[in-house]
């Protein structure tokens, strides 16, 4: 057995492994490694959900951000993006269109818009709350207070994403403009946590300057934070980014990460992300055969679908809802799975029985 299989044997039975492994692992992998990880993790994941395949609907309600990072294609700068913000009857109206497709939960997503104010979210995620009681409410604002995180909590919100981008200081800083840390990101993440949220981490496969001692770094930071849902997708460039030069992600790496990962959490949520189903025609059921278990398709209006465009080439801008949603259940169904109508929230491990 080659030492790479080894690793992953040691993953699975361990759950862990030392940075120099990982880098090791990074490092060192053929296209049969990989398929050994895969046809693993695929097994994890069937013993922990079976063929379903939890479903979120995702409403990118503001496009407006006040912070300027140097992937984002909503960035402060960005003077081309027409900016919008939807309304909460807007809001609304997607849940219900949503609602009648079968999603259970709805993930409100948008830039650092200072418009959105604790008391105008509270609003909005108390009347989700009170119009859909079976459905989860997951929130992607970016970094806010503690106690805002409380306060959105005790409106009725049950989960939160917020990737870290990257465990490694020096690296973040290569991302970001200096006002943004990510001591403080972490720091976020763990007040999400003890507040109770489901909460969602996770960073970009190929983002420029990244190696794989970082990555192996992200990997013990998710294995330290030990969060509920992971979403990893390759970067990809933006036109009017700093970054507009930079290579993209490639699938064969972000495939192997999502492999990776399930085997160290075995019941983590894990979405094959939008960005790997625009680097690739089959990115997103290439995902799941290497052990996600989620996907995200999208329920914002098409007129602002292409305004929401963090990278180039973002796929489904032009579709309705129930395209997306009829799309992505022929696509599951065509490798195996069916789109589950529940909230699927985060259960403990089911251990081998
Ligand atoms: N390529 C891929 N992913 C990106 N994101 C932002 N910009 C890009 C890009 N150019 C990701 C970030 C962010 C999430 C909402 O989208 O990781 O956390
Ligand atoms: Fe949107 Fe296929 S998932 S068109």
């Amino acid at each position: 057995m080659t030492k790479t299989r080894a690793l992953i044997e040691k993953l699975n039975r361990e759950k862990q492994l030392e940075q120099e492994e990982w880098i090791f692992l990074l490092k060192n992998s053929d296209s049969e490694d990989a398929e050994f990880l895969f046809s693993l993790a695929r097994k994890i994941a069937k013993q922990q959900f079976g063929n379903r395949i939890y479903t979120r609907g995702l409403i990118e309600f503001t496009n407006y951000c006040r912070n300027n990072c140097f992937y984002c294609g909503i960035r402060r700068d960005n003077r081309t993006v027409c900016r919008y913000r939807l309304t909460k009857e807007e809001i609304l109206e997607c849940c219900q269109a949503g609602y009648q497709l079968g999603f259970r939960t709805f993930v409100l997503q948008g830039g650092e818009d200072p418009f959105f104010t604790d008391e105008k979210m509270e609003e909005i995620v108390g009347v989700i709350r009170k119009g859909f009681p079976d459905c989860a409410i997951t929130l992607s604002l970016g970094e806010r207070s503690y106690e805002s995180y409380r306060r959105l909590y005790e409106a009725g919100a049950d989960r939160y994403l917020l990737r870290h981008e990257t465990a490694d200081a020096s690296h973040y800083g290569m991302l970001h403009p200096p006002e943004l840390s990510a001591e403080n990101r972490k720091k976020c993440l763990f007040d999400l946590k003890e507040i109770g949220y489901q909460t969602g981490t996770g960073f970009m496969v190929g983002a420029p300057g990244q190696t794989p001692e970082c990555l192996a770094e992200d990997l013990q930071f998710i294995r330290q934070l030990n969060p509920q849902m992971v979403g990893i997708g390759p970067f990809v460039p933006h036109h009017e980014t700093p970054f507009a030069r930079e290579k993209a992600g490639t699938l064969e790496q972000t495939l192997y990460l999502l492999g990776l990962l399930r085997v160290m959490l075995p019941s983590v949520l894990l979405p094959a992300t939008t960005a790997l189903g625009t680097i690739d025609k089959k990115g997103r059921e290439k995902g799941i055969l290497a052990g996600a278990n989620v996907v995200m398709p999208n329920l914002s209006p098409v007129r602002v679908r292409k305004q929401y465009e963090l990278y180039d080439n973002k796929i489904c801008t032009g579709e309705e809802a129930a395209e997306c949603r009829q799309c992505l259940s022929g696509r599951m169904e065509a490798i195996g799975y069916e789109l589950a109508v529940d909230r699927g929230d985060y259960k403990e491990e089911k251990k081998n029985v």
